[in-house]
């Protein structure tokens, strides 16, 4: 036997005792943990009050805002990311607020005013934060678009309403609409195409517009 064939030999041993060892790792896991019976869901009736309608759904409870609004009322201008309440595509305003979509149950929202982007504006009819958007492309792909445009509209009113941020100058103050403000405020909303500078020019046009 020369030297190429014990080398062989011996990365065959390495493969098989390779592959007998993942068996032994992945083949205990899947026998302890058996597929458990799921319990039935708990279904309720909710009402919700969705862009100026009132929208009677039957949920399961652990149906999230975002789910009823996408998958259940077919409203998919509002988008998941990442579920997990870090990126901010879901946004929506439920009485004025902005809040992540993702991280709050429909049945929490009952007699709630749940404002999407389709309610914000239309296309005949935009509102002036989707306007300044077009104006200023403050968007690329667009994915992340319709929680920006939401979240917008609400740190224009939080500013407006006097509610301090941690770039804020002093808290009894009423902040002003500056770069600082609008950066940290909208410091929630990702954006993997970077369209934040146009972003902000659009935000400042609207508050300009206001002031
Ligand atoms: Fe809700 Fe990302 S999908 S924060
Ligand atoms: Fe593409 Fe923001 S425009 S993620």
């Amino acid at each position: 036997m020369d030297i190429s064939d014990e080398l062989e030999m011996s990365r065959r041993g390495i493969l098989v005792g390779s592959a007998a060892l993942a068996t032994l790792t992945t083949v205990p896991q899947a026998v302890a943990s058996p597929a458990m019976p799921q319990p039935a869901p708990t279904m309720m009736k909710v009402a919700l009050q969705v862009n100026g309608k009132q929208r009677e759904l039957e949920l399961d409870t652990r149906t999230t805002l975002l789910d009823a609004l996408r998958e259940h009322l077919q409203l998919t201008g509002t988008k998941k990311g990442c579920d997990h309440g870090q990126c901010g595509a879901c946004t929506v305003l439920v009485d004025g607020v902005r809040i992540n979509s993702c991280l709050t149950l429909a049945v929490m929202h009952v007699g709630d005013k749940v404002t999407t982007i389709e309610g914000l504006g239309t296309p005949g009819d935009l509102h002036p934060m989707q306007a300044a958007f077009i104006k200023h492309d403050g968007y690329q792909c667009g994915y992340c678009t319709p929680g920006q445009i939401c979240s917008a509209v609400a740190v224009l009113d939080e500013i407006r309403s006097g509610i301090p941020s941690h770039a804020s100058a002093s808290l009894t103050e009423r902040p002003k609409v500056s770069n600082a403000e609008m950066r940290e405020r909208m410091s929630g909303n990702i954006c993997r195409c970077g369209a934040y500078s146009n972003i902000l020019e659009a935000m400042a046009d609207v508050a300009e517009a206001r002031a």
